[in-house]
């Protein structure tokens, strides 16, 4: 049984420090992948309360919907797509200050201002993206890739 999430107040990286750990807590010793992801959106929803949280896994040329928090979403993108096919293509995390300004980005909501996404790699190859947006412009930041990374990075696939 997990325990209840220890939320964290101050600045960011304060906020992502207290996490963290937490969340490895979570995936200890769990190797299904479904509630692991659905675990690490639901406490980085918990804690930051951003707009949308989820993950998409690649299953053969598409990226496909896995488990989030937040409003209904597109479910299939095409490698190379709006924000997160270009991840999954260029193979690192993109930060979106305004998605109004990336070319092709998907609007799977209107009320999304900004985004990150982070690239979940596996021997090389990406397995799934990390998309976090917001609804707030410019909410992401450096900061955000190096946690977020580091947070995937925890997951077994
Ligand atoms: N905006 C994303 C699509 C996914 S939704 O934001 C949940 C994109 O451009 O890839």
């Amino acid at each position: 049984m997990a325990e209840d999430l220890v939320l964290a107040e101050g600045s960011k990286e304060e906020q992502y420090e207290v996490l963290i750990p937490q969340i490895k807590g979570l995936l200890d010793g769990e190797p299904d992948l479904v509630a692991n992801l659905a675990n690490v959106v639901a406490a980085l929803k918990e804690q930051f309360g951003w707009f949308w949280v989820g993950f998409y896994l690649v299953k053969n040329d598409e990226l496909v919907l896995g488990p989030f928090q937040g409003p209904v979403a597109c479910t299939r993108i095409r490698f190379g797509k709006g924000v997160c096919g270009s991840s999954w293509e260029q193979q690192k995390t993109l930060i979106v200050p305004d998605v109004e300004k990336f070319p092709g980005h998907i609007a799977c909501s209107s009320l999304s201002r900004s985004e990150i996404v982070v690239p979940v790699m596996r021997d090389g190859k990406v397995v799934a993206v990390l998309d976090v947006d917001s609804s707030a412009l410019n909410e992401f930041d450096v900061v955000d890739a190096k946690f977020l990374e580091e947070i995937v990075e925890e997951i077994a696939f």
